[in-house]
């Protein structure tokens, strides 16, 4: 029989849900999408900052410019002190401003807050020094406490004097950071309140799937390998509506049920004929059988003189009729416990029906040793007598037939819990391993020569199974060579 795989145990690599998916994938988006509005929001602010500077640092070379125009001696070559072309009117705090003369001496200064002209380090006047003119303003990084400056050389009306002009470069850099942590701090927070919210909206939004999930698994839990089965879970109508995803999920598992449902009520009528059939047919055997027999008996019975082989054949046709009507009312009970429990409701005094089942074994084999361990008290459970008396007396049966002779053969019988337990213990050889997992199945049996010339069928176990479970009891085997131990668990209280 195939049985439904074992849902595979999940793998030791790491695996997201679909709700964390969807809020890290959100929240990720997000992010990049802030940090793009924020890359290019400071580098704009950046450019057109430094843009307004250069448009200052403009004005400012002209104003040194015009000082320069206006200094005494017109032509002269001999710079003038910084102070006269820094320091003017609308010259604002920080402002550099030197003149390289044609022999390379540089005179430079800054502008302090009061007007005052500060002198530049050697380092920075042999920085300040190294430019050459250019149109467009460079940044340049003074050092000391100075640090970065837009600086822009340009020529003076006299040959091969070049005068610079610096702004710094600090309230841009300070208003781009100030920007940089504002923009960042806002993202984070977009980021955070996003992933939150996507949460609370993923959840919400999967609630359906989950109650669809529930419904699959409950599936799962019923039992639909036998009997009548009643497949009536389904997903609610609000999570099957096909205009959403969920709900399409959830339609196609309703459409599967209502498939399987059909499938398995036809799977139940065709093995009711069945049983029905094979119920009927044991039933029609069983007045030839006795016919057979009855003829057979009456003819070794007849007085008549008979020839050897005559009577022998004759033997063998009582004989194999007295096997042929076990089988069919084996095959009989079993097609009617099939139908349903068709099982007595009397109280059954199983302490008294174990002393009988191991007495009728007794003397059917005196070869073996029969052991009996029962409770002082008697053990009373409510059930069949005539089915559980079967019961045991096939596992005696067992225990006599398929171990040899001298084999020590013990029925013990006790209470756990709620539970009467019955136990047939032997000391023969054992059931072969590979038969061990179907030994409760119809017409499985060892092939040992031993069970062939008992003309065994392979049915017994299979009508202790039956009668258990229409008890609402189990059955349970171990075997090692040696110890073979079958275990019937009945319900005590049990009410059928
Ligand atoms: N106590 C046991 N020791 C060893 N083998 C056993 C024992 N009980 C059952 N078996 C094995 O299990 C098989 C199935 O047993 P089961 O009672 O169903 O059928 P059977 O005894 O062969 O035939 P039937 O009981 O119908 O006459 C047996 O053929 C035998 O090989
Ligand atoms: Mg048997």
């Amino acid at each position: 029989m195939i049985r439904p795989r074992e849902v595979r145990a999940p793998g030791t690599g790491r695996k997201l849900s679909l709700r964390n998916r969807l809020v890290l994938g959100s929240a990720a988006l997000i992010a990049l999408a802030a940090v793009l509005i924020g890359v290019v929001s400071v580098l704009a602010l950046q450019g057109f900052l430094i843009d307004r500077l250069d448009v200052q640092l403009t004005s400012a070379s002209t104003r040194s410019q015009g000082a320069l125009d206006g200094r005494p001696g017109g032509n002269n070559q001999t710079a003038p002190p910084a102070g006269d072309f820094l320091a003017l009117p609308g010259q604002r705090e920080g402002t550099i401003a030197g003149l390289v003369t044609s022999d390379g001496t540089i005179t430079a200064g800054v502008l302090g807050n009061r007007g005052s002209s500060a002198p530049l380090t050697e380092a920075q006047l042999a920085v300040l020094s190294t430019l050459t003119e250019a149109s467009d303003p460079v940044t340049v990084n003074l050092g000391g406490t100075l640090g970065d400056y837009r600086i822009i050389v340009s020529s003076t009306p006299i040959a091969g004097e070049s005068l610079i002009v610096a702004l710094p470069l600090a309230d841009v850099r300070d208003t781009v950071l100030q920007l940089t942590f504002l923009v960042a701090g806002i993202g984070l927070l977009a980021v955070g309140s996003a992933a939150i919210a996507g949460a609370i909206a993923v959840r919400f939004a999967l609630r359906p799937l989950e109650r669809v999930a529930g419904t699959a698994t409950r599936v799962t839990e019923l039992q639909l390998d036998r009997g009548a089965v009643a497949l009536a879970e389904r997903v609610s109508l609000d999570d099957a509506d096909p205009r959403t995803e969920v709900g399409q999920v959830g339609a196609a598992l309703n459409r599967l049920l209502e498939h399987v449902a059909f499938a398995l009520s036809s799977r139940e009528a065709s093995e009711n004929k069945v049983r029905t059939f094979v119920a009927d047919a044991s039933h029609e055997l069983r007045t030839p059988l006795a016919s057979i027999r009855g003829y057979a008996e009456l003819t070794r019975r007849g007085g008549h003189e008979i020839p050897d082989d005559v009577a022998h054949a004759i033997g063998r046709i009582e004989a194999e009729s007295v096997r042929m009507t076990g089988l069919v009312e084996s095959l009989m009970l079993l097609a009617r416990l099939d139908k349903a429990a068709a099982v007595e409701h009397e109280s059954v005094d199983l302490s008294r029906l174990i002393i009988d089942a191991v007495g009728d074994a007794h003397a059917a084999g005196p070869d073996h040793v029969w052991e009996l361990e029962i409770p002082d008290d008697a053990v009373v459970i409510s059930g069949d007598r005539l089915r559980l008396h079967q019961v045991v007396a096939n596992l005696l049966a067992n225990a006599r037939m398929h171990t040899p002779a001298g084999t020590t053969v013990t029925a013990s019988l006790m209470w756990e819990g709620e539970l009467a337990i019955i136990e047939i213990r032997d000391t023969g050889p054992g059931i072969p391993p590979e038969l061990q997992p179907t030994v409760f199945e119809r017409f499985v049996r060892g092939d040992s020569s031993r069970s062939r010339a008992a003309g065994s069928a392979g049915l017994g176990l299979a009508i202790v199974a039956a009668v258990v479970a229409a008890h609402g009891g189990e059955t349970k085997v171990s075997s090692t060579p040696g110890n073979t131990v079958f275990r019937i668990e009945l319900p005590g209280g049990v009410v059928l």
